[in-house]
């Protein structure tokens, strides 16, 4: 029996050696010095020997024991050591390869033309304000002396919340928001999204207005006329000229339509004017008296001019756009266009 504990020895340690990963020597382990395992078997065996003999078989047995586990965690160092290495190796970055290139985004045109606009006010002392999209009736069509019965109220026209809550279907409300809480002299720009149920090539149930108002001790119908002259001049070109058409709006009077000379074929007549060389972009007017006393101002002292542009429109006509629904895809071929950088890659 002696012999064969040499024997078993003898493999235990080959096989420990061989094993070439973690898994086999658990095997290895399992078969020698598992519960059935060839050295534990023939430990439980010591009964046989004569009892003189069994402290000594004991003990050698023992020896082989450790000796083996000791083999056993050596060898799982190593292995386990040589399986990080690969696994490392494996998973190695090549971090001088390039990276993916990125498009460089670009500001849509609806932004563009909004922040155009509000530098070219600025320039002029206007300050910026914003107003709610959530509206009560009584700021988008009551205070604007729009009635009751008014059809721009038309359940149509107006996506309503409740009675008298709504989507703001114009900026016209901010003009009352602000002079509310303020005093004359005012002079405001109010860009933001209105809504509308309303779609198809040159309408979109959300679009932006950009709303200017100015209150003051004796402005006239002559300060608008020069404000949007300058206005147009900076957005369109030195050339563009305006002409105010008489036109109704409940909270002007008088009120008046304000067209650009063409700026497409500068008034000569094309496609985009239908021959007219005019091109319609604004609403405005003297802010009607009874808007002014319904928010404490005397009419009697001040007088006060607003105007009301839709982006979408201004954008179109600047660009050449012809469907109003390509500035709310977001399709990155129609973006780009409008990149001072031709939405290169970066
Ligand atoms: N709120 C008007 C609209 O949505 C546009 C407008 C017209 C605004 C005349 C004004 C204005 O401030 O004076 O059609």
């Amino acid at each position: 029996m002696l012999s064969k504990v040499e024997e078993i020895k003898a493999s235990a340690l080959e096989a420990c050696s061989q094993a070439e990963s973690v898994k086999e020597l658990e095997q290895v382990r399992v078969r020698f010095l598992g519960k059935k395992g060839e050295l534990t078997l023939l430990l439980r065996g010591m009964g046989q020997l004569p009892a003189e003999q069994r402290p000594h078989f004991g003990k050698l047995v023992n020896e082989v024991r450790d000796e083996l586990e000791s083999a056993l965690a050596a060898r799982e160092t190593q292995l386990f050591q040589e399986e990080e290495t690969r696994r490392l190796a494996a998973e190695a970055l090549d971090i001088t390869l390039p990276g993916r290139p990125m498009m460089r985004g670009t500001v849509h045109p609806v932004s563009q033309i909004i922040a155009e606009t509000k530098s070219i006010f600025m320039n002029m002392g206007y300050e910026i304000v914003e107003g709610p999209e959530v509206e009560w009736d009584y700021y988008n069509f009551e205070a604007l002396n729009i009635p009751p019965d008014h059809p721009a109220r038309d359940m149509q026209d107006t996506f309503f919340i409740t009675e008298d809550l709504l989507l703001r279907s114009q900026t016209s409300p901010v003009q009352i928001h602000v002079m509310e809480n303020r005093k004359p002299p005012i002079r405001i720009l109010a860009p933001g999204k209105v809504y509308r149920a309303d779609s198809d090539i040159t309408h979109s149930p959300m679009f932006h207005q950009i709303e200017g108002l100015v209150v003051d001790r004796g402005i006239t119908m002559a300060d608008l006329k020069g404000t949007l002259q300058v206005f147009v001049q900076r957005m369109f070109g030195p050339d563009t000229k305006i002409r105010l058409r008489p036109s109704y709006f409940p909270f002007t009077e008088p009120s008046a339509e304000v067209d650009v000379s063409c700026i497409m074929c500068a008034g000569a007549g094309c496609r985009v004017c239908k021959d007219t060389g005019w091109l319609e972009i604004l609403g405005s007017g003297m802010v009607d008296p009874r808007v002014l006393a319904k928010v404490g101002y005397d009419p009697q002292e001040v007088s006060g001019f607003a105007f009301g542009m839709g982006v979408e429109r201004i954008a179109m006509l600047k660009y050449g756009i012809n469907d109003i629904r390509l500035l709310f895809e977001n399709d990155v071929r129609f973006l780009k266009q409008f990149s001072s950088q031709g939405g290169r890659l970066c």
